[in-house]
């Protein structure tokens, strides 16, 4: 293509020398060739970007691929010390901009040294003494990056997280607009939102300037080499040295090589900011997961669904107090079993323990006598339902999320779950049956709904142990009670944790265990820890005269 291009371009002043000349007759052919070049020349540049394009294309959907699916590999709990917005800009903004990193660069490379060399060799060959004045201006463009370039580095970065956190605003914003209309907070998260805006705009503007700076700096030193090589040019063609053409080239190739320089020039500058983004995506990609498979994991097959905690201590990164202390616990098969106690005791750690959402520090957890660190991940959580506080439900259809908690699901296997979670009731009234999409651009459900749907999840599941962390936000008593029966039936022959907060499931369970502040368990039946545990009777008795006075 550079080679095309500089043939081109000499051919051009040869036809201005012929013009000056009067050699027409010789022009008409020269005519032709810079038109059978022009047009070689395009269709090569046609082939190279649609080549192009399809390559880098494809390196973006296959990075944003990447990180997508390594994202949730990592999961919960070490994506928790990322924003969510701030995760989403390395998905979008910072793949693209690594692109330019991985790929742009490597090319611009070769390209723009390819067609500098080139051109230099065939200005050198025109004329080496006019070539030296104007190519002594290049090294001036690499010097000044010196001081420039890490200046942008780290401005860039500075930008890349500003805006990072203005998406997070954002985000923030969209997933809570009913909890801010209903606070009136529309004035403060503007205000927010505007504070972010302007810091982040500060940076972008003082990346923009500096970049601003460089380019007329490099632009005036080009004028001035062009008014040199002119005047020089001149003298040549008066001493008969140079003809017009020659010069005409000249100046072509001149005009044609600072685009070379220039990116040359100004790459340390498009660098420093892309390898930002770049290295933002390398710390997402180099993070592990909180807990993975053993080397010689075996899948978990549970024949009874008996879970024993043994002497187990567990506390979070970077708290210094143990939620759990050398706790014992045995939960028999296919017994259901309450979890309660105060607020922040320890009762969504204890079903992230059994999920393995952590390991803990010392002691171990047991599944029908297999310790679950020495089973794959996969097959653990393939034998274990729960139903969490905010039911796990996606935008899209209740058929596709039906789908999600058993993928090979048949209609009739969903329509049979959602009657066995009281939802085919609402779920047959909805105009569009299984196919009702919920969620952004579709059906609102009721959260008594979005529960039963949940329950139906979990009945498609079908596994053996189940963990309920009981909504705590009160229900209309029918709806509880709809609730409450599905529960009834998705329990029978299942060993069952319900993480209660209603009365109801308190009594419902064979026996209790209560988790007070220090993390210490207390089992026992309903009756038994009435009468031997006080902190127990006196939050029993808390809710049921909170219940009356209701
Ligand atoms: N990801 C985490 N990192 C650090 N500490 C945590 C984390 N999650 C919970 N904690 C702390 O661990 C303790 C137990 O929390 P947990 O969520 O298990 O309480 P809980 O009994 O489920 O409370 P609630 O009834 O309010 O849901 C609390 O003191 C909490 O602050
Ligand atoms: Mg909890």
């Amino acid at each position: 293509m550079t080679a095309a291009n500089a043939v081109l371009i000499w051919e051009f002043g040869v036809a201005v020398s012929q013009i000056s000349e009067g050699e027409f007759g010789l022009l008409n052919r020269t005519l032709l060739t810079i038109a059978a070049l022009v047009l070689f020349y395009q269709l090569l540049r046609i082939v190279y970007a649609y080549v192009y394009q399809r390559l880098s294309l494809a390196f973006v959907d296959r990075l944003r691929g990447k990180m997508f699916e390594h994202i949730m590999e990592v999961s919960f709990p070490i994506l928790l010390r990322f924003k969510k917005g701030d995760l989403m800009t390395r998905l979008q903004s910072d793949v693209d901009r690594a692109l330019t990193y991985v790929i742009n660069l490597p090319l611009n490379l070769v390209e723009n040294v390819t067609v500098f060399v080139a051109y230099a060799v065939v200005l050198l060959w025109i004329d080496w003494q006019l070539s030296l004045i104007a190519l002594t201006m290049a090294p001036l463009f690499f010097l000044s990056q010196l001081y420039v370039a890490p200046k942008s580095g780290e401005l860039s970065r500075q930008f890349t997280e500003e805006r990072a956190e203005l998406v997070s605003i954002e985000e923030q914003t969209l997933s809570n607009l009913r909890g801010i209309s209903s606070f009136n907070s529309e004035p403060i998260m503007r205000d927010i939102h505007k504070t972010q805006f302007d810091s982040a705009r500060e940076w972008a503007l003082k990346t923009r300037e500096i970049r601003i700076l460089y380019n007329s700096l490099f632009t005036v030193l080009l004028y001035l080499a062009g008014v040199v090589v002119i005047y020089s040019g001149i003298a040549g063609i008066e001493s008969g040295k140079l003809t017009i053409g020659a010069l005409v080239s000249f100046l072509i190739y001149i005009r044609n090589i600072t685009g070379p320089v220039r990116t040359l020039a100004r790459l340390p500058i498009t660098l420093q900011s892309d390898r930002v983004a770049a290295d933002r995506l390398m710390e997402v990609l180099g993070l592990r997961p909180a807990v993975e498979d053993s080397e010689n994991a075996q899948p978990l097959r549970v024949q009874r669904g008996d879970i024993l905690f043994n002497e187990v201590t567990f506390s979070y990164p970077q708290q210094d107090r143990p939620v759990f202390s050398r706790v014992s616990l045995h939960i028999r098969a296919g017994e259901t079993v309450a979890l309660v106690g105060p607020s922040g005791a320890g009762k969504s750690t204890f079903a992230g323990l059994l999920l393995r959402f952590y390991d803990p520090q010392q002691g171990t957890i047991c599944i029908d006598g297999v310790d679950i660190r020495s089973v794959t991940l996969r097959s653990l959580r393939n034998q274990i339902s729960m139903v969490w506080q905010e039911p796990f439900l996606v935008n899209g259809s209740i058929r596709r999320n039906l789908s999600l908690a058993k993928p090979d699901a048949t209609e009739a296997q969903m329509i049979e779950a959602c009657k066995s979670s009281y939802a085919w009731e609402f779920v047959a009234a909805l105009e569009h049956g299984l196919d009702t999409v919920i969620g952004a651009h579709g059906v609102e459900l009721s959260v008594g709904q979005r529960q039963r749907l949940a329950i139906a999840q979990v009945f498609l599941r079908d596994t053996p142990l189940l963990i309920l962390d009981e909504a705590s936000s009160a229900l209309d008593s029918r709806s509880e009670q709809l609730v409450a029966d599905a529960l009834q039936a998705l329990r029978k022959q299942r060993t069952t944790v319900i993480i209660a907060h209603r009365f109801s499931s308190i009594r419902s369970a064979e026996r209790i265990i209560y988790i007070d502040e220090t993390g210490r368990l207390t089992v026992g039946t309903h009756q038994e820890l009435l009468t031997h545990h006080d902190e127990y009777k006196a939050a029993v008795e808390w809710q049921t005269a909170a219940r009356q006075g209701a």
